[in-house]
């Protein structure tokens, strides 16, 4: 072949290795609204930045006619490109080539990606849409998915790893997703399960559709398995996006500052007036977050879940954060299993990858009752504790009102290393709230004096006035200042540039044993 027909030969192979498993299985993939894998790739790159790797590479398997069944690139599309202009390695699962199925060949293209990721210190992206393993290369295709797994636990803390599910995720090939730090799922199109409708009804003869066995709205508000339910296979990958630009590339690096023209001491007279009288009325705790951060700019993660705490990414100053906030307006911002394990989890993220948090602390407790105890809530609670305490990035907390017992030691208090730690005026730290604590201590009192209520009421107003208030944590030096709410943001702001340089370390150890 002459230089031209070499030219045209490669051209001829990329346009083969670009049409997957063939036009016929790209429409039914449209028909069924779904996106191709590099239909995916083009929407989150920035425009032109993919470059791809592997694209000849085929399987070896030649059992099940499989001889006759190669497609150029196998099932997945690989390579990187940039994202806001930076760089990330990204994998998609091709649905039209054996339905995405993974193969040995598939394991090599995704692991490449990895281990290139991890040396160069950038995110990682995987776009799933996979009928699983590849059932015509059984155990090579058990092998690959186990290198991954390895991978995505040695990548765990060194790289951010998103995966967002399209499709299928099904068996095994779930848990590549589970260990990674973000999972977003496509409403009415993604699912992951271990195993599906018809094996659970042989097994546990229930009956129960895909959609609620393993469906996004379900994983994003039953399971927590998924940060996001997102609205189509766009949306996804907008989130992506978006997530990215609060994220560093490595854990070597600082998460990416904007200069916001929000100014800085901006003060929102409206946080003077949002705590409600009743200490027992509720009110919006993302009030808050939105009146205080950059712009108004929140990005919530895992908002279906636990709703009871709020997590999520926002700037101050131009400086990216993580937020915890106990949330009043669901089960009055307790603390219960999921909100710690959703809280724990995400304070870990931040923690491997230098982006401070920011708390905003109204917690009465944790809940109590059997479902709880049951349900190993002292276990599952000492994950946010764990968490916290072991996090040696910046942390600030705001206690707007109620910090009560180990919920308060817990929400990032002075003593599990806060760093800076501020209360509202109207802030309740004490033992437990008024109410019982003057049942408990005035009880029998009480039972002996001609009106029970009326001394109740009066040991109540002691209690608060003595115990439950900002000042008593203050004047012990655990609060750093009674803060006014509609000052807020400026505090926070200039809290967390006095921190930009903080160093801090854990003991030198293998690792901890968080309470798993
Ligand atoms: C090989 C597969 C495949 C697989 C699908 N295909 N899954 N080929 N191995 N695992 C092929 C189909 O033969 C078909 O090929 C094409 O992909 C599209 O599949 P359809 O069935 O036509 O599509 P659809 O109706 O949308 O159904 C998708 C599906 C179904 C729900 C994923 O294909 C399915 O149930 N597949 C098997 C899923 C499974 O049991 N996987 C193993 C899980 S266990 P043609 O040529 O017709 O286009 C596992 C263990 C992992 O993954 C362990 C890790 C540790």
């Amino acid at each position: 072949m002459n230089t031209n027909e070499q030219l045209e030969h490669l051209k001829k192979l990329r346009e083969e290795a670009k049409l997957g498993g063939g036009q016929a299985r790209i429409d039914r993939q449209h028909a069924k609204g779904s996106m191709t894998a590099r239909e995916r790739i083009d929407l989150l790159l920035d425009n032109g930045s993919f470059e791809e790797f592997d694209m000849f590479k085929l399987h070896r398997c030649t059992d099940f006619g499989m001889e006759n069944q190669k497609f150029l690139g196998d099932g997945v599309v690989t390579g990187h490109g940039t994202v806001d202009g930076r760089i990330v390695y990204v994998y998609a699962q091709d649905f039209t080539v054996l339905g995405g199925s993974l193969s040995e060949t598939m394991a090599e293209k995704i692991c490449k990606v990895m281990d290139l990721a991890m040396k160069n210190g950038a995110p990682v992206i995987g776009l799933g849409d996979s009928g699983g393993a590849r059932i015509q290369e059984g155990i090579e295709s058990l092998a690959g998915f186990s290198e991954i797994f390895q991978r995505n636990v040695m990548a765990s803390g060194v790289v951010p790893q998103i995966s967002a599910i399209f499709g299928p995720c099904a068996g095994g090939a779930v848990y590549s997703p589970a260990l990674t730090d973000f999972v977003i799922m496509v409403q009415d199109q993604s699912y992951m399960f271990l195993t599906g409708p018809k094996v659970v009804k042989s097994v546990t003869h229930e009956d129960v559709t895909t959609e609620e066995l393993g469906g996004a709205a379900m994983h994003s508000s039953k399971s927590g398995v998924s940060d996001y339910p997102a609205t189509s296979g766009a949306d996804a990958i907008e989130y992506i996006r978006r997530l990215l630009s609060f994220l560093p590339q490595n854990n070597l690096e600082n998460p990416p500052v904007i200069p916001t023209e929000d100014p800085i001491v901006r003060s929102s007279a409206g946080l003077n007036a949002l705590i409600p009288d009743n200490p027992n009325s509720a009110y919006d705790m993302k009030e808050v977050i939105l009146q205080t951060v950059d712009n108004n700019d929140f990005f919530e993660i895992k908002a279906n879940f636990a709703p009871n705490i709020i997590i999520g990414f926002a700037r101050y100053g131009g400086v990216p954060v993580g937020i915890v906030a106990n949330q009043p307006l669901h089960l009055s911002g307790v603390l219960d299993i999921d909100s710690s394990v959703k809280a724990a989890r995400f304070v870990r993220f931040c923690d491997c990858f230098n982006i401070p948090v920011v708390t905003f602390v109204d917690v009465p407790g944790f809940l109590p009752g059997t479902a709880q105890e049951y349900g190993g809530v002292i276990r599952n609670g000492a994950k946010i504790l764990y968490a916290y305490a072991e996090a040696t990035i910046p942390k600030v907390t705001v206690i707007t009102r109620k910090a009560y017992g180990g919920a308060y030691c817990v929400m990032s208090s002075k003593h599990l290393r806060g760093d800076i730690n501020y209360a509202w005026p109207g802030a309740e730290i004490a033992v437990m709230g008024a109410k019982g604590a003057s049942g408990v201590l005035h009880g029998k009192d009480a039972r002996d004096s001609d009106d029970p209520k009326a001394f109740l009421a009066e040991k109540e107003k002691e209690y608060q006035g003595k115990v439950a208030n900002p000042y008593v944590a203050a004047q012990r030096g655990y609060i750093d200042d009674i803060i006014e709410p509609a000052n807020t943001r400026a505090r926070i702001v200039r809290a967390l540039g006095l921190l930009d340089n903080k160093r801090d370390t854990n003991p030198m150890k293998k690792h901890g044993n968080i309470p798993l």
